[in-house]
Formats: structure tokens, sequence, C-alpha cells
């Protein structure tokens, strides 16, 4: 049977295949059913900054008012750093979650704006996380910033947490960088140990009757993923960081392809929210089986075979093969 075992993030994970962060992370139960239908490792669902903001905004203004009618015990609350309903309630699940499956559990940050998440990165190393996962998600929408501002603050953000913190630290990045490769240079340069390709943004949609904008979440297909596929294959080899992909990863053959292009692991939400948490164990065995029919001992002999440093052709991944692409169509509709 081929060894299914992969490192990510300087941890040893025993199958590649990852539960990106998603809400089948909220209950501790779960992850367990994760691990026993072969997940590697677990990101659970992400801290928002805006939730550390508004809870400690929500503890200090009620504090202001009653100090005084809270019980001794309650009074120095204010004086303790870890004190956050909203964040302490993401804490002890972390706690928790640690304590109930042995694979590895890595903690997610969602947000922009350094100073609160230095603190809870701390906190999140403190309550056991294995590692942690940032998502920066910034839309710039104000017209006086520049790609370079947005890119340099990614960076001191990522610089920040590095030195909050010694567990790994991956970046969830988005496809709307003009210079993928570079960015993902400075990240790691800034500390980063792994960069997690792509963040999916959440297209608000128009309802033209009541001419009102409504939030729309559309759970990806296996289509997402070629986007993935073909950053992470000119990326690895170039970046000294580990990489994962997200988006789109759905079948064994999603996993494959992967790992091809040199993903340490591919990591699943929506395939799990549509098929069930079980379907970690048909994609695990679908893994194995196909791993096995080829004769390969390890998912370490596929990795990376479709890299763009391993191919050495630069041009199947670039502009080239867009003309390729629209000669063939043409043809085809020539013929
Ligand atoms: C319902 C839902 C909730 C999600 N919540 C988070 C989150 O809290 N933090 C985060 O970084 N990503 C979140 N994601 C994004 C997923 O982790 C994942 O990156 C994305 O869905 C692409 O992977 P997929 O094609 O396997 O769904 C969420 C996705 C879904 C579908």
């Amino acid at each position: 049977m081929a060894d299914l075992t992969t490192t990510y993030l300087g941890l040893t994970l025993k199958s590649p295949l990852v539960v990106s962060s998603c809400p089948l992370t909220y209950e501790t139960d779960n992850l367990r059913r994760m691990e026993a239908a072969g997940a590697g490792a677990v990101v659970l669902y992400s801290l928002f900054e805006e939730q550390i903001e508004l809870s400690e905004m929500g503890y200090s203004s009620y504090y202001g008012q009653h100090r005084e009618e809270l019980p001794e015990a309650l009074r120095h609350i204010a004086q303790m750093p870890e004190y956050n309903q909203g964040a302490g309630g993401y804490l002890a699940h972390l706690y928790q979650a640690k304590r109930a499956v042995n694979m590895p559990v890595i903690a997610s940050l969602n947000g922009y704006y350094s100073s609160g998440w230095t603190r809870y990165a701390r906190l999140i190393e403190a309550a056991g996380a294995d590692a942690l996962e940032l998502n920066i998600y910034y839309l710039a929408t104000k017209p006086q910033i520049t790609a370079a501002e947005v890119e340099q603050m990614y960076v001191d953000l990522v610089r920040d947490v590095r030195q909050s913190v010694r567990i790994p630290i991956a970046i969830k990045l988005n496809p709307y960088f003009s210079a993928i490769t570079n960015v993902s240079r400075r990240l790691v340069g800034a500390g980063a140990n792994g960069l997690v390709l792509f963040n999916r943004f959440y297209q608000p949609d128009f309802d033209i009757e009541n001419r009102a904008i409504e939030p729309s979440l559309d759970l990806s297909t296996s289509s997402e993923l070629r986007l993935r596929l073909r950053w992470v294959a000119l990326l690895a080899g170039q970046v000294k960081a580990d990489l994962a992909i997200t988006g789109g990863v759905h079948t064994a053959v999603d996993v494959i392809k992967s790992l091809m292009a040199g993903a340490n692991v591919a990591m699943m939400a929506s395939a799990l929210i549509i098929n069930g948490i079980d379907h970690l164990a048909t994609v695990s065995g679908d893994l194995q089986q196909w791993l096995d029919s080829h004769a390969y001992a390890s998912v370490k002999d596929i990795q990376g075979c479709l890299s763009h440093v391993q191919i050495g052709d630069s041009a199947a991944l670039e502009r080239a093969n867009y003309l390729n692409v629209l000669r063939t169509a043409r043809s085809q509709k020539d013929s």
C-alpha cells in the first residue's frame, strides 16, 4: 500500500487531505469524524478581526459602566488581555480540538489590520495550535491606495505575527496580485512557512426585482482547481515555503493533480459540505488505489512532478499555452 504521509509547515501528516477552514470545523465531534475518515490535518474556522474588535469594545464599555457591580473575582478581567468572549470561545474550541484529535490542528485568523492579530496569534499558540493560517482579506476599494501599499501591508502583517509566535504560519493568498511570485517571496521573507492558494471571494449578487445587493455563497466545483494548479506549479521550487491548494478539490483526481503541481497538501471544504465528512474516506481510498495501481510507493513520488521546475517547460504554464489553446479551438471550429 502506497504511503500517504506528507509534510506541511514542518508537521508530519498521515495524509495530504486537509479539511480547510469552514463551518464543519465548529463541532469537536466532526473533527474526530474527519480524522477517522482520513484527514491528515484540519484548519479551524476563522476568528475574524471584527469579532475580536467588537467583543473587546463591547466588554470595555460594559466594564466601564458596571465595574462597581461586578463581584470582586471578576474585577480583574479587564486587565487580562486574553479575556474576550468571541475570541475566548475560539480559544476554548481550539484547546478542546487539540485534545479530541491526534492530527495537527491549524487555527485561522481572518483580517487585515495588524495590531489585534498579533496578540491573538500569541493566544492561539498558547491554546495549543500546531500552526496558524492567516487569511488576509482586504479589498482595496479606496482609490488612493496603491498595489504596492497593499502588498506592503500584507508583508508587515506577516512580519508582526512572525515576531509574536514560534508556530509555523501559512498565508492564505488571493489570486488578484499582479505579481504573485514576487509577493509570495516577500511573504516568505517576512516569515511565512506556507502559502495556501487561493482564497475564494464571496461575491455579492444583485437582486434586480428589489434593486438590492444580497450576499451569496456558491460552493466550488473542480473547475476552480486549474487556476490553483497553474500557480502552485509555477511557485513550487521558486519559493522556500510549503504549498497548499484550496479551491476546487473534490475528488482523488483533484488531489493527485494538486500533488503533481507541487502542493504538499490538498484542502477541501465545499466537497465535504456537499457530500458529508465521510467523503474524505472515499477520496482517501481512491487516492490510495490510484497510487497502488500505478505502482507508486508514496505520495512523495508524484509531488511536484508537473511543477515548472520539474518539467522545465514554462510555456505549458504561461502565455504561449494560451496561444496554443486558441489555435486548437480555431482548428476544431474550422474542421
Ligand atoms: C461556508 C464556508 C465558510 C468558510 N469559512 C471560512 C473561514 O472562516 N475562513 C477561511 O479562511 N476560509 C473559509 N472558507 C473558505 C474555505 O476554507 C476554502 O478556502 C474555500 O471554500 C475553497 O475551497 P473549496 O473549493 O474546497 O470550498 C469558507 C468556505 C465555505 C464554503
